[in-house]
Order: structure tokens, then sequence, then C-alpha cells
């Protein structure tokens, strides 16, 4: 395997405490060495070893590839039109999801892999190396097993949500839709899926309450499968205390949280994930980042990509949200967009840039990490091929 040096790093995120500046490891005038796919080195540039290959960044900041640990990139059709109508007062009840559904069931394999692999293509010009992704827009045995199939071809962080909403055809039969959800389409799904994830919130006619996610979580870690789930989203609901009681990875949207689901994460391995793109986009009150920072939470971002609530695969400009919206300091946002979500994927490998980690590696044209929310909505990072 051959070795390359990339040097010229005005600045180096490494996220390794023990190897630079505060808690994201950082090192000025620094250089990195790549073996294969592995990081083999980081220090200083003047102590850098010599390599087979050399890539001079020329000045810019180099920081661990962002970890986009919540996305629905598996559907076909536009909801542009929803979008326009939530910009002049309707709110997001999860309703269109449906629409989406129809859509999905109505495409090709090869149209839905092709749109999946452009929004991955999109999302590393800008910076994601890592990336999980839910089926949920299938809602059938074998639409959910193929949404899955897919995924799989361009990450193993694949999720299974057959438990989105009840399809059109099931609404008079939750109780048989269930019953589908964790018998026969969790086993077609499981041989394709990491994780198990539900969305759960009471208040909505179309997702499900927390005896029914309950059943989801459990039939899916019985399977084999890890926890997350969407919780918090559109109300305070008992779906983050289950993901702390269930181990989950992460609890994903945590917009609404009582002190006791806050109290609950604090004491617990789970992740809260802060989706800010989707208050953004649906208009909503945004998720208080500083009362789960300051109450020890872990706390992850991501871009919740989807064509409903939220369609940007964009994490700097999730990154800016939450800095500006959120009151995150911009050394902890970049924190929570890799690190944060390596955690909420259980990805040690992943998030970071240490000897043994994977050579994923954000290069920003700029000085300094700072710049990712000092210029939103400038296309600084993307992904450095080696
Ligand atoms: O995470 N809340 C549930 N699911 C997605 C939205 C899906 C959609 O609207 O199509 C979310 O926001
Ligand atoms: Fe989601």
């Amino acid at each position: 395997m051959s070795t390359t040096l990339v040097t010229g790093i005005a600045e180096l995120v490494t996220n390794e405490p023990g190897l630079g500046a505060g808690p994201l490891g950082l090192l000025r005038d620094a250089a990195l060495v790549v073996d294969g796919d592995r990081v083999a080195w980081v220090g200083p540039a003047a102590a850098a070893p010599s390599a087979d290959g050399r890539v001079d960044v020329e000045g810019r900041a180099v920081v661990p590839g962002f970890v986009d640990s919540h996305s629905h990139l598996v559907f076909a059709g536009d909801r542009a039109a929803e979008f326009e109508a939530r910009m002049t007062g309707t709110p997001y009840d999860g309703g269109g999801i449906a629409t989406t559904v129809a859509a999905t069931r109505a495409a090709s394999d090869a149209e839905l892999g092709a749109r999946l692999r452009r929004l991955v293509a999109e999302a590393r010009a800008q910076g994601t190396t890592t990336l999980e992704v839910k089926s949920g827009y299938g809602l059938t045995v074998d639409d959910e097993a193929r949404a899955l199939r897919i995924a799989a071809e361009v990450t193993p962080h694949t999720t299974f949500l057959g438990a989105h909403v009840v399809p059109p055809e099931c609404a008079g039969d939750r109780d048989g839709y269930l019953r589908l959800v964790t018998g026969p389409m969790l086993e077609a799904c499981a041989p394709h899926a990491r994780w198990v994830d539900v969305f759960c919130e009471p208040g909505s006619a179309h997702a499900f309450d927390g005896d029914e996610a309950r059943a989801v979580l459990a039939a899916g870690r019985a399977a084999g499968l890890g926890v997350r789930l969407h919780a918090g989203q559109l109300g305070v609901g008992p779906g983050v205390r289950l993901g702390v009681e269930l181990d989950a990875a992460s609890v994903d949207h945590c917009t609404f949280l009582s002190d006791a689901d806050v109290d609950a994460l604090a004491s617990s391995s789970t992740v809260a994930t802060l989706l800010p793109g989707v208050e953004f986009s649906t208009r909503s009150p945004y998720p208080d980042a500083r009362r789960l920072l300051a109450a020890g939470v872990t706390v992850a971002l991501a871009t919740d990509c989807n064509p409903g609530s939220c369609f940007t695969s964009s994490m700097p400009f999730c990154i800016a949200l939450a800095v500006r919206e959120l009151g995150m300091t911009p050394a902890e946002a970049l924190w929570s967009a890799t690190a944060g979500g390596a955690q909420a994927l259980r990805d040690p490998s992943a998030g970071r840039l240490a000897p043994g980690a994977k050579a994923d590696v954000a290069v920003l044209d700029a000085p300094s990490f700072v710049h990712l929310a000092y210029r939103p909505g400038v296309p600084l990072a993307s992904a450095l091929e080696l």
C-alpha cells in the first residue's frame, strides 16, 4: 500500500485532544500521512516523515470528513410545493411522507440508485465522508428491502425505517401494519440493515406512539439491529426516554424535550442528534443545544436530508445554523458534525484524524475551521481525494 504526505495544512483538526490544543486537538502548520485507507501519522509539518506521494493543500485548513448520521436518501419525487406552502404558514406534520412513498414505489431500482448516488456525490463534494441512509419510503416488504439493498451499495450505515408512518393502504389497520413491520418486513430487511429506527411522535396522526415504537425497536434489537429513533420533533413525547432505556446509539431531532428527557440523556451513552436544517425548512423553533451541552449530553449534528422536512445535503450549512441559531460555538458545532456523528453511529474509526482512524479528510478553502460558520453558504469544504 502506498503512503501520501498531506502538507501545507495551516490548521489541522484531529478531534484527538492528546494530539493538539483543546477538545478539537488542533494543530497549526501541520502535516498528515495517509497509508491506504487509514491515517498513519499526524503532527507538526517540520517533523513530517517522508512518504511515497505528496499533496500540498497550500495553507488551507483540514478537518475530519463530516459524519452525516441521519439521512433519507432513497426516494423518488419532489415536494417543493409542500415546502412552498410551509413558507406561507402551513405547518409540517409528516403527512407529505405519503407523497414520497407513492413516487418511490413507482420508481425503478435504477432510478432510485441513480438519485441516491447523485445525492451522495453532492454530500461528498461538501465534505461528507460518512453517511447513514434510512429506508422508510417503501413501506411494503419488497419496497423496504429494496431500499436497503440499494442503500447498502453506498454505505455500511443503513437503517430500517419501516415504522416511518402507517402507509395509506393500512390506515384502518395500524396493528396489522405493526405486525408486518415487526415480522416479515423486519425479516426481509435485517440482512441489509445495521440499525432499526422509528418515527415516534404520539401527537401526529401519521407516526407512532411510545408503545408502538417500543414494539418496533425491541423486534429490531432481537433481530440483531442497533437502535436509533426520531423523537421530539413535533412535541414532547416518550421517545427520548425510550431510546435511553433501550441503549439507542442516538435519539434524533430532540427539538422538544422535558427536563426528564435531558436528565436521561445526560446519564446515558445515547447521543442527541440535532437536525437544524429541519427547523430552517419547516419554520419551526430550533432545539436548545446549550441546554443539552450544559447538562453534559453528547450532541451530534446531521442534515436529515429528505424530500420533505429538509432537503439539504450540506453539513456546512447545518454547522452554520448550529452556530447562529442553536448557540453552539464554531468548535462545538464542528465536533458535533464529525466526532459527535461518529458516536451517534458508534463508529470510532470515523470523525477524527489520528493514527489508525479512517483517512476521511475534508479540506476547507479557508485558513481555519471557523470559516465554516463565518462564511455561510460558501462552498469551502470538500472531501480530499487521495
Ligand atoms: O426526519 N420525521 C420523520 N421523517 C423525516 C421527514 C420525512 C419526510 O417528510 O419525508 C424527518 O424529518
Ligand atoms: Fe429523519
